[in-house]
């Protein structure tokens, strides 16, 4: 196996791979507002989770507009809460009994060491524990539609991380950007697992890199380090439109059909880090998430 920089080229499209059904998260700004524009026009229903109601609408309002006729649903959802995420995997398994696609895109990098109501730390719940658990309860939907698909919006910040299994939630020395490297890494590891266990069902579960990109990342933060990452973006990020671009691609793409396991750069698959193929750290990983979500780390009978 070759080292992270290499990369393999993808097949040329060969057939048409139409999916019906896709959701995104985080679809209210930024590289998931950016997908579900690129998305609308090729997929009969697009359902849109944020937890702004009204952020919601107008890009449901926006996407009917300019692709009419487009079938856009929304669903309001604090992702970091994981009684927020059971109850959208309810409403979704109950409307959608067929997903094709989930785009596991709602993350963020909180500068600020706080826990969420339910007393985990907040990247923690955001970027790993609501994606493995949205993921999880979602699988008779994506196995009602297999072939289908999992697009984790993972981050090239996971390159040099290290898991600290005794604080995964990074509460002994806390900073915002090992914080956030660390959750990527953990999401990376995390689709590495769901791969090896959803193979065999014909449900691909692929990670990527979006590249560095001109959205509203880490802005909810205020001082010096919000300052840094806006005035860096505005002058070195690419567009929304471009950051989505890998996304999109793994959720249509028909030559990436059967490939899984994967981690996506600029629609190519590249090795990630050496520690995100740890196996033995992935299902260490898995049983820990599955405790702290409440789930049964075995999946027989699920
Ligand atoms: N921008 C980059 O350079 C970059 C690079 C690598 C990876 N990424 C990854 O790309 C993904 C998208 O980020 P972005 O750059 O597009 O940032 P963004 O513009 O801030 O968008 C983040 C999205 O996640 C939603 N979100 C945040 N907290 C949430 C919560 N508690 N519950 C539900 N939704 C929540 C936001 O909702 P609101 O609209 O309500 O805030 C927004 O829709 C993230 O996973 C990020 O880690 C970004």
């Amino acid at each position: 196996m070759g080292g992270p920089e290499e990369s393999e080229s993808i097949p040329a499209e060969t057939a048409t791979f139409v999916p019906r059904t896709v959701v995104v998260t985080g679809a209210t700004s930024g590289i998931g507002e950016a997908t579900a524009h690129a998305l609308a026009r090729r997929v009969e229903t697009l359902v849109l989770v944020g937890r702004d109601a009204g952020k919601l609408g107008a890009v449901a309002a926006a996407l009917s507009a300019e692709h009419g006729g487009a079938n856009v649903r929304t669903h309001v959802a604090d992702l970091s809460r994981m009684v927020e995420v059971r109850r959208l995997a309810a409403e979704l398994r109950a409307s959608y009994p067929k997903l094709e696609v989930l785009v596991n895109n709602a993350g963020t990098y909180f500068s600020r060491n706080e826990r969420t109501p339910e007393g985990i730390e907040r990247t923690w719940a955001l970027n790993v524990l609501s994606p493995f658990l949205l993921t999880r309860l979602l699988r008779p939907s994506l196995t009602a539609a297999a072939p289908s698909r999992v697009v984790n919006v993972a981050s090239a910040a996971h390159s040099g991380a290290r898991l600290r299994f005794d604080d995964l939630e990074n509460q002994r020395r806390y900073s915002g950007f090992s914080t956030y490297g660390r959750s990527k890494l953990a999401l990376i590891l995390l689709t590495h697992a769901f791969a090896e266990r959803w193979g065999p069902d014909h449900i691909s579960v692929n990670a990527l890199h979006p590249g560095f990109v001109r959205t509203r990342f880490g802005q909810d933060n205020r001082g010096v380090t919000a300052a840094v990452i806006r005035l860096a973006v505005r002058s070195f990020g690419i567009s929304p439109e471009r950051g989505a671009e890998t996304s999109v691609f793994l959720a249509t793409a028909p030559q990436v059909e059967g490939r899984t396991g994967e981690y996506y750069v600029r629609s190519r698959a590249v090795r990630s880090s050496r520690e995100s193929y740890d196996a033995a750290s992935g299902l260490r990983l898995w049983e820990l998430c599955s405790a702290q979500v409440g789930l049964p780390a075995s999946e027989e009978g699920l």
